[in-house]
């Protein structure tokens, strides 16, 4: 019952592209407390994107002692936290050296293009066209696959440890939970199955490694040390934290953080579906126990595994490469404004975009779309060209891409969307909110709590150490003071903006570097 449930707790690392959080959740989905940090962003070079993965685990164990500080402060004993969920930002790529531990490079961080020469020529391989269907993601700059073969390619240190099998591989949950758990010591290297979905070297029907997409990446497994795929809550699979205030605690939970904002969102029957509006922005549609591979520019994706009985969960996902990241690039490299939660106040300071539209293209354009070579562009600007009109054209690019991917997932599913969950920092303005919901012509649905990310990734390892036990029991999680934007405006006039953004999208393709 909810009192007995207000006593339990469960910590959640978010490990996000541009922050670490830990929050600690009641059984009943109150954060109750919680510490954030930024980490640096590496743009070596333009298009590049790095992460120490040292600071990483840094901010994460800072992150676990200051907000565990602030629960002893309001009177809690930290033996009530019952377990620790990871969630993280997806197929960053991360290498070091199975014998010290230590990494061989900075890790390559998602949104990074440096790739784009190496799935030109990748794609022209016979065994390209298979692939899709194997693993559910279309060969891009996206996945963790290109970026392994471009550091076996491009840095010593790391083709050296391959040639001596010594070289281990992980997306950011593998290296949280090796690193956490204490590092070579105990020298746990797992993965949870849907963040082993977002590698390009699982076959998402079986969920295991597939010998034909290694062969066509022309890896080695002896060489590389692949972290073994296990479901995404589990009481023993994890390990446990080997420092800190919190030493001890098991780890029970892990997702990728897109899947976590699904079960947060509690997603859990096909047809449901969420949209994350953070660094980038993702849209996740469960389709069930099967997986369904796209026709229309989307992805084929495990949403989550509950491990046991339960089979796993599959989604359609539309992945969309730059959504905060847009606003982080108006503050920190154009000066628009001091703090990203400002851009919807600058947004309303003018009425519409003012003729402009901007394809915030910055790592190409991913679902849909899929064009590598886009670059960022704005069109229509005149003198009479504000700094509103570009934060709100900013905002838009976003809501577009999403609209895109809903009819993209609509012709794959054949099911047309009645309302869309949203979630994550940009959902906090409610013009963007507003927005969206006049650019989809369906109402946007949004929680008062909007850490449903972090909740997630609670609710997996709470699920591991018996605190719930059906989906059923979270059915009160989250559901107060839930806002609905209800679209305000004309299909003719949200059909005439949508046409104006396909226009601006076609015309920003092939830019030479
Ligand atoms: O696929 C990348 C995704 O997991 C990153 O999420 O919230 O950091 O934009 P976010």
């Amino acid at each position: 019952d909810e009192k007995k449930l207000r006593q339990f707790y469960i910590g959640s690392i978010d490990q996000g592209t541009t922050s670490t959080r830990f929050i600690i959740f009641d059984g009943t989905g109150k954060p109750v407390a919680s510490h954030q940090i930024e980490f640096t962003q590496q743009y070596p070079h333009s298009g590049w994107h790095e992460h120490d993965p040292l600071e990483i685990i840094t901010s994460v164990e800072q992150c676990i002692e200051r907000a565990t500080e602030l629960f002893i402060d309001q009177g809690h004993d930290i033996s009530d936290i019952k377990a620790v969920g990871i969630t993280n930002q997806r197929e960053t790529t991360v290498v070091w050296d199975t014998n010290t531990g230590e990494p061989l490079h900075n890790a390559i961080a998602w949104p990074d293009t440096r790739t784009k020469g190496l799935v030109r020529e990748l794609k022209a391989r016979d065994g390209a066209d298979a692939l899709h269907d194997i693993c559910g993601l279309p060969l891009s700059t996206y996945p963790s696959s290109v970026k392994l073969v471009w550091l076996l390619k491009n840095v010593d240190a790391v083709r050296e440890a391959y040639d001596e099998g010594r070289l281990s591989f992980g997306t950011m949950d593998t290296w949280l939970l090796y690193k956490l758990n204490g590092g070579k010591e105990r020298d746990i290297h797992v993965t949870d199955a849907t963040n082993a979905s977002r590698t390009m070297f699982m076959n998402l029907h079986t969920v295991e490694y597939d010998d034909k997409l290694l062969g066509f990446f022309q890896l080695d497994r002896k060489k590389v040390n692949l972290p073994n795929i296990v479901p995404s809550s589990s009481p023993d699979a994890f390990g446990a934290l080997s420092t800190g205030r919190l030493k001890g605690v098991r780890i029970t939970g892990c997702l990728g953080d897109q899947s976590a904002a699904l079960v947060g969102q509690q997603g859990f029957s096909p047809g449901s579906a969420k949209n994350t509006y953070g660094t980038g922005c993702f849209l996740l549609y469960n389709v069930g126990e099967k997986p369904v591979i796209s026709k229309h520019g989307l992805l084929a994706t495990i949403a989550y595994d509950f491990g046991g009985k339960r089979k796993p969960v599959y989604a359609l996902e539309g992945s969309i490469a730059v959504a905060g990241s847009g606003v982080k690039f108006l503050m920190n490299n154009l000066g628009f404004i001091t703090h990203s939660h400002k851009i919807s106040d600058l947004a309303a300071s003018v009425d519409d975009n003012g003729g402009c539209v901007f394809v915030t293209a910055f790592s190409g354009l991913f679902a849909p779309y899929w064009i590598d070579d886009a670059k960022g562009t704005i069109f229509g600007i005149t003198q009479h060209t504000e700094r509103g009109h570009i934060a709100r054209a900013t905002l838009e690019a976003t809501c577009f891409q999403t609209k895109a991917i809903l009819d993209a997932m609509e012709l794959d599913s054949g099911h047309k969307l009645a309302e869309l969950a949203v979630d994550g920092g940009m959902s906090n303005s409610n013009l963007c909110m507003q927005t969206q919901a006049n650019i989809i012509g369906i109402p946007v649905d949004r929680p008062a709590m909007r850490e449903t990310t972090s909740l997630g990734a609670a609710i997996a390892a709470g699920f591991a150490v018996g605190i719930w036990k059906e989906f059923d029991e979270l059915k009160e999680i989250n559901q107060l003071d839930r806002m609905i934007f209800k679209p305000n405006v004309s299909k003719e006039e949200s059909a005439k903006m949508f046409k104006k953004w396909g226009r601006a999208v076609e015309m920003c393709r092939g830019w030479l570097a």
